[in-house]
């Protein structure tokens, strides 16, 4: 069920906390617009006005949040950032490119919180009316070598023990193997450029359609 009702293009970044999506997808903002494309660079949680506030009590509320109302919080963020924003820029034609997406709940609330990958997996596909990303980048890193870049405060999901983001790491890898189609599995261990050479060589092809009426770089 891809977004086939548009023609944009739309790209997620996916894996664990500390792996460095922030500076890749940052690093691919500033090479799309070097080459004419304005593209939609959003998050979850938090991607609209309303998605804050959600991602405020998401990572900051009570302590007594259990797992399927963290699980409804993501979803209806979800639900509100994908009709809001992200299906009115594919309809438009736009490129999105999105730091996390379904993926991250099917690994954090569907495994490592043990609510079941295929019931959050169906739980977002319903938030969503079924948009499922073009393609998926998963900067994958061992959660240790992750936790030891951390410099700021941990929020409540990042305080869990490494044992919790293990499990993480399993399900974003069986997800990867099992939707081959649109994962791209990507050592996250490598420095940030050769990261992005990577996460470009990647890109690449999908993005060249969208270069036609703008200059080239080649
Ligand atoms: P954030 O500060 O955006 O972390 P990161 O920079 O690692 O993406 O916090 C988002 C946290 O929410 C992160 O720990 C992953 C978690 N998360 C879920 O548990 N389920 C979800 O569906 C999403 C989108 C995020």
């Amino acid at each position: 069920m891809r977004n086939d009702s548009s023609h944009g293009l739309f790209i997620t970044f996916e894996g664990g906390d500390s792996c460095g999506k922030t500076t890749q997808i940052e690093l691919i903002r500033q090479w799309l617009t070097s080459v004419g494309i304005d593209p939609v660079v959003t998050r979850e949680p938090g991607g609209t006005p309303l998605g804050n506030k959600i991602r405020q009590l998401i990572l900051h509320g009570p302590d007594d949040i259990d797992a399927r109302c963290e699980a409804l919080l993501y979803a209806a963020d979800r639900a509100y950032h994908i009709a809001t924003k992200v299906r009115p820029a594919l309809a438009d034609g736009r490129i999105v490119v999105q730091d996390r997406y379904l993926d991250s709940s099917v690994a954090y609330q569907g495994t490592a919180r043990a609510l079941g990958a295929n019931e959050i997996r169906d739980l977002s596909l319903w938030a969503t009316n079924n948009l499922l990303p073009d393609v998926t980048l998963l900067l994958d890193i061992d959660p240790a070598v992750a936790r030891a870049r951390r410099t700021r405060e941990l929020d409540r999901l990042e305080r869990e023990p490494l044992e919790f983001h293990s499990r993480i790491r399993e399900q974003y890898l069986a997800l990867a193997d099992a939707n081959s189609d649109r994962f791209h599995v990507i050592d996250a261990s490598a420095t940030p450029d050769q990261i992005h050479t990577r996460v470009k060589a990647i890109l690449d092809p999908l993005v060249r359609p969208y270069l036609s009426d703008l200059k080239r770089e080649d």
